[in-house]
């Protein structure tokens, strides 16, 4: 069983989430412990003070260590992987949650008011947070981490409607749809009522892979690797250009130079997976040479070209709408810098994530593009300063 100790100051956030739905049938089928501590009760000081004035000056209080440290010692052991919930840890992703779900003993450590000790960071193994953006403490990172855990130990939900569920192999899920077959117009793709489960399978995948290009092409730019344990990220990349023109002889280099090499099959769809069962006599390796690759994900140049296109123009929509936006607060001088530093980096973004899909043409017009719209932005704001200025001297003059 697994056993999760959350230290808080605030234990009572956690009545509902341990005593609801799945997470308290996964505590009542002994699946795991929640267990809250409030490390309240370890401070030394006779107020039961936890938290004190910074060093150097500045506002709010921040957690000191001793209460932390001192409730952390008394859970401890070899097994215990200790968890710091904080806005300026790694981004929490599925992958980490496959990997905590193998864990024996987590200890999750909530930071509330302004921030804690910088030394408390030395008794904890990771620094994480759920997202950009500050929450009021740590209890609500907690939670939603613990939930994404619980749910993958076994035997908590059901092993099958894991399998194909959104970010698994790095794609999102496919559409689910139940009774009736048309409301209101509305109606079940016929594939899903033939009762053929190969075509159903195939017809999910497709949709798999047709979601994540739309709504998040930058997954279908991470290779995808097919694991029965869950999901591992494909650090040996096999860029697109890998895939171009590769004959079918150079298959045979393909164990000699440890490098990626694909059979060209002729009829390549927009997106297609491919097994590489279908080499017959060889294997695919990592550059690292200790996984064999099963499954591939091959994306036409075109269809990302399409989708990248889109997606850049999006964004373009975007800045030009934030300009705008600072453009209608005449005074609004932090909201002019803030806007052309994000414009700044947008074209960094453009140039660094882009380039290999959109090629140096594209990318220089749509940083051409971005630079008219911030001249235009920076021309506009001046003449509206130097209107107010001059509205403000005839104002005094009057
Ligand atoms: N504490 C405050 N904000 C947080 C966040 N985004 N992630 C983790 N812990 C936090």
């Amino acid at each position: 069983m697994m056993k999760i100790d959350i230290l808080t100051l605030f234990p009572n956030m956690f009545n509902g989430f341990k005593s609801e739905s799945i997470i308290k049938r996964a505590i009542d089928n002994k699946k795991v412990s929640i267990n809250t501590i409030n490390f309240r009760d370890f401070s030394a000081n006779k107020h039961k003070k936890v938290d004190d004035t910074p060093y150097g000056g500045g506002s709010g209080m921040v957690l000191m260590c001793q209460p932390i440290f001192d409730a952390i010692d008394s859970i401890k052991t070899k097994k215990s992987k200790i968890i710091l919930l904080s806005p300026q840890g790694k981004k929490f992703t599925q992958k980490m949650a496959y990997k905590l779900s193998k864990e024996e003993h987590l200890i999750f450590v909530c930071g509330h008011y302004e921030g804690f000790d910088e030394r408390i960071k030395n008794i904890c193994d990771e620094e994480v947070s759920i997202g950009d953006y500050v929450l009021t403490g740590g209890e609500l990172p907690a939670m939603v981490i613990c939930d994404s855990v619980v749910r993958l130990i076994d035997g908590v939900i059901d092993a099958e409607s894991s399998k194909n569920e959104s970010f698994n192999d790095n794609l999102l899920d496919y559409p689910n749809y139940t009774k009736p077959r048309n409301y209101k117009g509305m109606k079940v793709p016929d594939i899903l009522l033939s009762g053929d489960h190969e075509k159903i399978n195939n017809w999910r995948n497709d949709k798999r892979l047709k979601v994540t290009a739309e709504k998040r092409p930058d997954l279908l730019n991470k290779r995808v690797k097919i694991d029965k344990s869950g999901i591992k990220e494909n650090k040996n990349k096999i860029s697109l250009d890998d895939i171009k023109n590769i004959k079918v002889t150079e298959i045979k280099q393909a164990k000699k130079t440890g490098k990626y090499k694909l059979l060209r099959t002729s009829d390549i769809k927009a997106i297609t997976i491919l097994d590489t069962s279908i080499i017959k006599g060889y294997k695919l390796k990592g550059k690292s040479g200790s996984d064999h690759v099963t499954k591939i994900l091959i994306v036409k140049n075109s269809f990302i070209k399409k989708i990248a296109m889109k997606n850049v123009k999006k964004k373009i929509d975007i800045l030009n709408y934030r300009f705008n936006i600072v453009l209608s607060n005449e005074d609004d001088d932090e909201g002019t810098s803030r806007v052309l530093g994000e414009a700044e980096m947008l074209k960094q973004m453009i140039i660094n994530m882009y380039s290999n899909y959109l090629g140096s043409e594209n990318i220089d017009k749509i940083i051409k593009r971005i630079n008219y719209l911030i001249n235009e932005f920076v021309k506009a704001k001046t003449f509206q300063n130097s209107f107010v200025n001059k509205t403000k001297e005839v104002q005094r003059k009057i």
